[in-house]
């Protein structure tokens, strides 16, 4: 095998974000930029020789070039094994999953997860280490370091691997062995879960409906849903991923999963109905007439946990993003079980689950899972659901109910300001920063701030921290708004606000959220002046 060193200058925009690389189509396009990325993970992990990796992806626009690219880069800095998905296909939790399985060294995640892939969308690149988990933000310095100062990348001058046909071939001495992206994935899911059950309710006349959105879950949700689950075929839809998604957004919120939401909120709607995103990670939970928050999603499986087998034992204990609303707190503290808040990426959750310290967390961001892999998993959390409502026997619209009435309602909302000029965005955090100390007793309407500060976390295992991590303003009775800026966007900014209040009046228990919220939503305004600083009247993106 020849190997070529091409010279390069250093490019200045690959600081990885809250999940990875994530730039424009056409900026991972421009000569070196991928190549360049790839060996300054190598230099950031120490290395690549003698070291087995997992290489898989959304099967996004850019993709197939890409896993040639990392395998080519990989051929020439040594590494001994490549274990990739055919047709570089692997879910961002199933790699997680085959990392782990495989006693990999880590493994290379072609997403930009739910942004829209194509020409004129985005790529991503990932880094995840032996735990299955993305790298800690040690490992991301090192390599965002590495970025600033490779001025030269090796790679192998060989033709492209074929990819598309399982078993072992060759690049130079190292292994490319191609697997099946479901089989080990599929086996896994049936071991922690009461398939038995779950099969024995749709047989009996339940009805799902998921979405896969012409991304990477179709192939996974028809192996598990319609052939081993007995849905109906053509339950699953938009079964089949495409290079550009079809046009869409795969992101499974009720904005982008509205054909989805119209179904469910229609008459003769299915019992259940679920999406997930490009790369497979996230989930939307829904059921006949009722959207399930992903921060009430999270509570009701930590609530009804010990119908899953995997769980019987009970959980060790539950962790969220800091932005994710508190109702799973209130569950954990019925339950006795601690619950970690921590900053926003599933990252720090990497820590927690490695240590037995928890074994349930989630996101508000459409984003659940547990200690079966070391990244969020759509279609984990899918099947959760279908579990608890096989042994409970309840209705989604049933289960939610008693579920606020046993613990309140945490209304939540997120309003998201998209593609904002960064210095305005800048002003907005600034002025809120400039508060912070004087807002304690503050009154908003009848709103009174309690507690004010921008968020910090050190983790309690390894003691590595994490400052400014968002805006958290806490109210007397348990409101809140949160501000942060979004660290997965590749052009301006995106300043999230997210808005919480619990509710435990059973007679408002059923509100719309928007007007649940509606006293939270003007004092955010009245605090920030996002109006005001970014001339934006509403949010472009409420979820
Ligand atoms: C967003 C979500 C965050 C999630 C991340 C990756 O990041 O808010 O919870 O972990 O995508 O899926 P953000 O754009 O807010 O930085
Ligand atoms: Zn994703």
């Amino acid at each position: 095998m020849q190997v070529k060193t091409v010279v390069i200058a250093p490019f200045d925009d690959q600081k990885p974000g809250t999940s990875g690389l994530r730039k424009t189509t056409a900026r991972f396009s421009e000569p070196g930029y991928l190549e360049a990325y790839v060996q300054a993970i190598w230099d950031g992990i120490g290395g690549v020789a003698g070291k087995a990796l997992v290489l898989g992806g959304d099967g996004r626009f850019f993709n197939d070039h890409a896993a040639q690219v990392v395998l080519k880069v990989a051929a020439a800095g040594g590494a001994a094994r490549i274990i990739v998905g055919k047709g570089a296909i692997l879910s961002t939790p199933a790699a997680s999953h085959l990392i782990r399985l495989r006693k990999a060294d880590g493994g290379i995640i072609l997403s930009a997860s739910h942004n829209p892939g194509g020409l004129k969308g985005d790529v991503g690149v990932k880094y995840n280490g032996a735990n299955g988990g993305p790298a800690p933000e040690a490992v991301t310095d090192r390599i965002h370091a590495a970025t600033k100062t490779l001025t030269a990348y090796t790679i192998a001058d060989a033709p492209d691997v074929d990819i598309d046909r399982l078993g072992e071939t060759r690049l130079g001495d190292m292994i490319v062995e191609v697997v099946d992206p479901v089989t080990d994935y599929a086996a896994l899911m049936e071991r922690l879960f009461d398939f038995d059950a779950i099969a024995g309710l749709i047989a009996g006349g339940f009805r799902l409906r998921f979405d896969a959105m012409h991304a990477v879950t179709g192939p996974y949700a028809k192996v598990l849903l319609e052939d081993r689950l007995g849905a109906a075929p053509g339950s699953v839809v938009n079964a089949t991923p495409l290079p550009d998604f079809g046009g869409g957004h795969p992101d499974p919120n009720p904005i982008w999963a509205r054909e989805l939401m119209e179904t469910m909120m229609g008459p003769d709607a299915p019992d259940f109905g679920a999406a997930s995103d490009g790369d497979g990670d996230r989930n939307m939970i829904t059921g006949r007439g009722v959207y399930v928050t992903p921060s009430d999603s999270l509570a009701v499986i930590a609530a009804n946990a010990t119908n899953i087998p995997a769980f019987a034992g009970g959980l060790a204990g539950v962790a969220r993003s800091m932005p994710t609303s508190a109702a799973v707190d209130r569950v954990a503290e019925a339950l006795g079980i601690a619950c970690h808040e921590t900053p926003t990426g599933w990252k720090y959750f990497g820590s927690l689950l490695d240590a037995g310290r928890v074994t349930l967390c989630g996101e508000e961001s459409a984003g659940t899972g547990s200690d079966h892999v070391r990244e969020k998993d759509g279609l984990w959390a899918v099947l959760a659901w279908l579990n608890i409502l096989a042994r409970t026997g309840k209705s989604v619209a049933d289960l939610m109910a008693d579920h606020w009435a046993r613990f309140g309602r945490n209304y939540y909302t997120r309003h998201d300001y998209e593609g904002v000029e960064t210095d305005r965005a800048a002003l907005v955090m600034d002025g809120l920063r400039a508060q912070l100390n004087d807002l304690p007793g503050r009154k908003l309407g009848a709103l009174t701030v309690s507690a004010a500060d921008d968020f910090a976390y050190t983790d309690p295992v390894d003691g590595s921290s994490a400052t400014g991590q968002g805006i958290r303003i806490r109210f007397e009775g348990g409101a809140r708004v949160v501000f942060r800026l979004s660290g997965t966007g590749t052009v301006g900014a995106t300043l999230r606000v997210y808005l919480e209040r619990l509710e435990t009046d059973p007679a408002a228990l059923a509100l719309d959220p928007q007007e649940a919220l509606a006293p939270v939503i003007a004092a955010a305004e009245d605090l920030a002046q996002i109006r005001a600083f970014t001339g934006r009247e509403a949010p472009d993106v409420i979820t």
